[in-house]
């Protein structure tokens, strides 16, 4: 096993950090200076080390760039007044990137050395982890096939890394999505409860369909009949219905979102009647009908809590209740944001401070 504290550092001597305006920073555009990076040669984990950011050199016959065998996590580190940086339950997600990992053939990410990445990246880029209210730094940890072999076969070589980048709102107004009838994000058995690129890639084309007709997502449904509501596009989704919280539940073809357990987490601790079961199409569009439902709305690391202003149904655009006047999404939000900035005490014990 690699000794982790033994983790070479190059600084960056040319910093981009004067390019970051705090008062628009567009997700995903600017990256901070440094980039984390350990080796796997089918035994053991090898050459940590922080680097500048900069371009990967990676063999052309990798199956990370022929068949996807690429897995990814996303997390937030936010600012506290003290200066602290504060990570968002951060042991939440490297049991998922070892669960992706179990799933594509590759090996599993040590925890000390997952722990050691962030803690090395973030000190060295504490400067990059934006204060303003509504910012982070978005942390992208990743794992891919290093071989240099095109053959069909488990990998035996890999690279895990993490990058960041400061980040504002992913969606910055209330989005419209569209109930998808034909595509298709997950079937049972397949691979759709990891963060793999090969769950991501395909669905580009079907939200782009849906782009051209006006909407910001989709809501995906089940492979089967698209009978069921799944989840949307970069998020997990929930439903107000006279009161009770709603939100599908978790099976192969649904992400374990973060965000998700921790709204769920918050919603049972308040006392909420919340409901984690199978969400048919059919029913959510009862209720906008009968205006029953009262709200919906997307729980994701990177989008945060986005309200769902309309929903697509076949050739409807079925409006919901206006979003200023709804309760639930924003408290979820507003308790959230003061648990991450430190302003609210961490009762379950969700930050990691570095
Ligand atoms: C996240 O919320 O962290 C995601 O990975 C969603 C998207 C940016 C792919």
């Amino acid at each position: 096993m690699l000794d982790t504290k033994n983790i070479h550092i190059t600084r960056n001597s040319e910093s981009k950090i004067a390019q970051l305006n705090p008062d628009n920073i567009e997700f995903g555009k600017l990256y901070s200076d440094h980039q984390f990076v350990v080796y796997f040669d089918g035994k053991e984990w090898k050459d940590a080390s922080v680097e500048p950011y900069q371009p990967l050199t990676i063999s052309a016959a990798s199956p990370a760039i022929h068949y996807g065998i690429s897995i990814f996590e996303g997390l937030k580190a936010y600012k506290h007044d003290s200066g602290k940086i504060a990570v968002f339950r951060p042991d939440k997600n490297i049991e998922r990137l070892n669960l992706s990992a179990e799933r594509m053939c590759m090996p599993k990410v040590p925890e000390e050395l997952y722990y050691d990445s962030l803690d090395v990246l973030l000190d060295l880029d504490r400067d990059w982890v934006p204060a303003k209210e509504g910012t982070s730094l978005y942390i992208r940890p990743f794992l891919f096939s290093d071989d240099d072999y095109i053959g069909i076969r488990p990998s035996q070589s890999f690279r895990y890394m993490v990058i960041t980048c400061p980040v504002g709102a992913y969606y910055s107004q209330p989005v419209k999505v569209k109930i998808e009838d034909h595509y298709v994000r997950a079937v049972e058995g397949g691979s759709g409860y990891c963060k793999t690129g090969c769950n991501y890639g395909p669905s580009i084309y079907p939200a782009q369909l849906a782009k051209q007709k006006g909407f910001d997502q989709l809501l995906w449904t089940d492979g089967k009949e698209h009978k069921y509501i799944e989840e949307s596009g970069t998020m997990n989704v929930m439903f107000v219905i006279d009161g009770k919280l709603i939100t599908p539940k978790l099976g192969d073809t649904i992400l374990n979102g973060i965000t998700r357990d921790s709204v769920l987490t918050l919603a049972r601790d308040w006392g909420m009647d919340v409901h984690e079961r199978k969400v048919e199409v059919a029913e959510i569009v009862d209720a906008i009908r009968s205006g029953t439902l009262q709200e919906a709305f997307g729980v994701g690391t990177a989008a945060t809590i986005a309200h769902i202003e309309a929903i697509g149904y076949k050739d409807e655009m079925l409006q919901l209740p206006k979003v200023e006047e709804r309760e639930v999404a924003p408290k979820f939000l507003k308790t959230l944001d003061d648990i991450k900035a430190g302003r609210t005490e961490d009762k379950f014990g969700w930050l990691r401070m570095i």
